[in-house]
């Protein structure tokens, strides 16, 4: 029979034996008494050893297939599946059976940026995708901008959660901040250069200004839409306004994550603030303001929106629903600032390319928003994720040699190690036990890596908390032994 760690049973108890034996099988998986790709004993098989009902077996392996930590396929045995996120019982089934050789599947996957959806499931979920399909059907494509629920719902949301305030007018709803930053791309575009002379305008690529560190998938966008990108190395508060000043070229616009540094985790100052909306004032130049996750913020309240400082019209925000509810959703938005020339840009382009994210969608997240479900899940996940920070710190913070940061907010954390060659190793090593984590190299929109800090980045939201012990328990395990930074007497900090 194949092997199973120990199953006890309480039969005295009132807990069903077939959840008895889910608790025991899943916590066996999760902590890698049982392998990725390994066949678990038949129902029969297992219902004679423990001396239950082959009905309680059955029972126990239909929940754990439902949940993703079993597979069965037809005519093979059942197997203990790839476990990638909690609550997400579709990804499992892609990659089921171990390799016979070559890297561990993944078990723990810490890649940064994602939700738990875990709690998201439920009866105002359900309500909302009913509410949505019930409305009439319309025959025209939806409102260039977003549908006006959806619209209300994200002005509201705004003014809640972010002190923003601003009409439906000024909303389109995009599929993402990926999105939002293609609407912008392309509207830098038929801009031309900035400030510049008609002359000097046609024929140039935009220029925009980026942290370093900073979100990969931003410069992608970008660059994959003829934008020039110009990397601004970031100081502890994140991207230094004397840089941007010191730049032999004019850029068209800055991309920046002022509230919660992606992935670093500084927050710009107020007076730095002022000082980066005089910059593009001078400058005639575009703040593109990336506020990803400021909904969970774990110390100190946030700081208001870079674009309720702007007075001047030029700070174009971006937001999204990928952290607050999922990234599945695809639906986001942008708000468009006062000054005609960059509104009128950005809604012709949207003219011109209407909004991906369908009508029934956009019906559904303003049925849900107004419902209030979202408020009470920002409000739970953000219990949830600072019990799973506070994992992450006592877990991490005093790890000779290495410096924990970027935990005053959001859903992932950095571990900043000596150098890039040990921060490569870790990331393998981790990867060889079956968990995924980011190299911060990774975040540099420079072929050159030099100026991006050395270390890990991982996300502390998506899994459990016994999923997440454990991938703790490694990484302090993997990264303990490296070498010190410098002359290795680095006092260790927390974020
Ligand atoms: C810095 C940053 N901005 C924005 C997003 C959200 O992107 P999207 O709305 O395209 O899913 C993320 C998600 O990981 C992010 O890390």
């Amino acid at each position: 029979m194949p092997y199973l760690p120990v199953i006890a049973l309480e039969r005295a108890g009132s807990e069903p034996l077939s959840a008895q034996i889910v608790a025991q099988m899943r916590s066996s998986i999760l902590l890698g008494e049982l392998h990725v790709g390994e066949s678990v004993p038949s129902t029969r098989a297992l219902a004679a050893r423990l001396g239950v009902s082959r009905g309680s077996v059955v029972t126990a392996y239909d929940q754990l297939t439902g949940e993703g930590y079993l597979v069965s396929t037809q005519g093979a045995p059942t197997r203990v599946a790839v476990l990638v996120h909690e609550g997400d019982a579709a990804l499992p089934t892609q990659s089921v059976v171990a390799p016979k050789s070559g890297p561990a599947p993944v078990v723990l996957d810490l890649t940064p940026g994602y939700p738990s959806t875990r709690r998201l499931s439920g009866r105002a979920w359900t309500a909302a995708w009913r509410r949505a399909a019930a409305q009439p059907i319309p025959h025209t494509e939806p409102p260039l901008q977003g549908t006006m629920a959806l619209r209300t719902e994200v002005a509201q949301h705004l003014r809640h959660a972010r002190g923003v305030l601003c009409s439906i007018d000024d909303i389109i709803v995009t599929a993402g901040t990926s999105e939002a930053l293609a609407l912008v791309a392309v509207a830098l575009q038929e801009r031309g250069g900035a400030g510049a002379a008609l002359a000097d305008r046609v024929g140039r690529a935009p220029l925009v200004a980026v942290e370093t560190p900073g979100y990969p998938a931003a410069a992608r966008v970008l660059r994959r839409l003829g934008v020039n990108l110009v990397s601004i190395p970031n100081e502890a508060d994140g991207m230094p306004v004397r840089a941007l000043d010191a730049l032999a070229n004019r850029v068209d616009a800055v991309l920046v994550t002022p509230s919660h540094q992606y992935p670093l985790g500084g927050r710009l100052p107020v007076e730095d603030r002022l000082r980066l909306l005089h910059w593009a004032q001078r400058t005639d130049a575009w703040i593109i303001e990336d506020d990803y996750d400021s909904e969970f913020r774990h110390v100190g309240p946030p700081l208001p929106a870079l674009a309720s400082l702007d007075n001047d019209g030029r700070v174009v925000l971006v937001g999204s629903f990928s952290k607050v509810l999922t990234p599945w959703l695809r639906v986001g938005y942008l708000v468009l600032p006062e000054r005609a020339a960059v509104r009128d840009a950005l809604l012709a382009v949207r003219g011109d390319l209407p909004g991906p994210v369908s009508g029934v969608v956009q019906e559904a997240a303003a049925a849900l928003l107004s419902s209030g479900a979202v408020r009470r899940h920002i409000a739970t996940a953000r219990r949830d994720y600072a019990h799973r920070r506070r994992l992450v710190l006592e877990s991490l913070s005093s790890v000779p040699g290495t410096t924990l940061t970027a935990l005053d907010g959001g859903l992932h954390a950095v571990l900043e190690l000596a150098d890039q060659v040990v921060a490569g190793l870790a990331v393998s090593e981790l990867l060889r036990r079956g968990i995924r984590v980011a190299d911060l190299r990774d975040y540099s929109a420079e072929p050159v890596k030099s100026a991006v800090p050395a270390g890990l980045v991982f996300g502390y939201a998506a899994c459990n908390d016994t999923a997440l012990a454990r991938a703790l328990d490694q990484i302090r395990a993997v990264t303990a032994g490296t070498p010190t930074p410098n002359d290795g007497s680095e006092p260790c900090t927390a974020g």
